[in-house]
């Protein structure tokens, strides 16, 4: 399974580009559709293009069933674990029930939910918050690409339609639970296999910093309007106002008009993400960011404008639910995590979990992303374990 999808959307480098409908995020998804054909699942896309492979009871009984899975889409130059290693485990898991002989009593589904990383429309987890209801439809399909694409007209243009995106009391009615397995993504797990106690609060705003364009060399610096002046300081602001607080920021994409040597920008957009343990630390950093990049603005003859692109309150994972996947693997790390992910969307409808893989080098959303074989063999293993207890019923 890995081979097939090891070379979709892999850049020279080893970084994967597979961003929501396009056409390498798209033989992902056909990817998706071969391997649940081979196993015989039941196949379901939902309105919001999130995919999901049913293997059903011999009752043939819909309800109450055993989601796991994760996600195929990839930030830009992104690794090879983070989402497929769910996804691709999941059907692996299954694999190991059925040469056991083990007949469930509930569905067991595996999921690849759509737009997980947000690289193209900007909101994380964008399949599943339509879905659960965490984002409005109205919202959603106003998002844009950058290439000003909206989500609207992309979904219409791959078979959705943009007027049924949204919550599906169905589908979620029929999710008994949903445990994704993914790659640790920091190196706090020691052990092959561990589960997750919570994802931290955490955001994404943007600041639209606007000065005037100008030639580079006619110039004066005192008739400047340079909006990267006070892009640059809140860049500063925001290292300095994470240290402070005891929580993360960071400034990992900026957009420059027009984006030439030898010209003075006319405009800066510049996305920030911050993460913490609490929510008031990190609303705190991002006001502190905000305000430093506003006075550095004014200072330099800038206008700026901050938004909130999306913002997840922290997440506990459902401590039943949790309980019960520790003790059928009796007995494994707990750990919360500075990761967004479809369970924590998921978790305000459903009970959910996480399994995660040993990460050795604590290296993620970058080419150098990497698990050991044998320990991604110890996570299907886990996922095995957990999907027959709880199919059990
Ligand atoms: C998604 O992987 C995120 O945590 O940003
Ligand atoms: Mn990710
Ligand atoms: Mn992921
Ligand atoms: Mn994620």
């Amino acid at each position: 399974m890995w081979s097939e999808l090891l070379p979709i959307g892999r850049a020279t480098d080893g970084g994967y580009h597979r961003f929501t409908f396009t056409p390498s995020e798209l033989e992902c998804r056909a990817w998706f559709l071969d391997q649940a054909r081979r196993r015989g699942l039941t196949l379901e896309q939902d309105t919001n293009g999130n995919l999901f492979a049913w293997w059903l009871p011999e009752s043939g009984e819909r309800g109450d069933a055993v989601l796991t899975g994760s996600h195929l889409d990839s930030v830009p130059g992104g690794g090879a674990y983070d989402g497929p290693l769910g996804v691709i485990s999941a059907f692996a898991a299954i694999d190991r029930l059925r040469a056991a002989g083990v007949r469930p009593q509930r569905p067991i589904g595996v999921s690849a939910f759509a737009e997980e990383e947000g690289a193209r429309f900007g909101v994380a987890c964008l399949g599943s918050r339509l879905l659960s209801g965490a984002i409005t439809p109205e919202r959603a399909r106003g998002l844009s690409d950058g290439d000003g694409r909206s989500f609207a007209e992309v979904a219409a243009e791959n078979g959705l339609d943009p007027d049924a995106l949204g919550p599906d009391a169905d589908l979620l009615g029929r999710i008994g639970c949903y445990v994704e397995l993914h790659v640790e993504q920091g190196r706090a797990l020691r052990e092959p296999v561990g589960v997750a106690s919570s994802i931290v609060p955490h955001g994404r705003w943007r600041l639209d910093f606007a000065g005037e364009g100008n030639h580079a060399g006619t110039t004066l610096i005192t008739d400047r309007r340079d909006p990267m002046l006070p892009f640059a300081f809140a860049v500063i602001a925001a290292r300095q106002a994470a240290e402070r607080n005891g929580t993360v920021a960071t400034v990992g994409k900026v957009a420059v008009t027009p984006n030439g040597v030898n010209a003075i920008p006319s405009a800066v957009t510049a996305w920030l993400d911050s993460r913490g343990p609490f929510e008031g630390d990190v609303r705190r950093t991002v006001a502190e960011i905000m305000e430093a990049a506003r006075v550095a603005a004014e200072a330099h003859g800038v206008t700026v404008e901050m938004a909130e692109e999306s913002y997840t309150e922290i997440v506990d994972f459902n401590r039943d639910l949790r309980e019960r996947v520790v003790k059928s693997l009796g007995g494994v790390p707990v750990l919360p995590t500075g990761a967004g992910h479809d369970a924590g969307i998921l978790a305000s409808r459903v009970p959910t979990a996480m399994l995660f893989v040993r990460n050795p080098t604590g290296i993620s959303h970058d080419p150098a992303e990497f698990a050991e074989e044998e320990d991604c063999l110890h996570g299907v293993e886990a996922l095995a374990t957990v999907l027959k207890d709880l199919a059990r019923g």
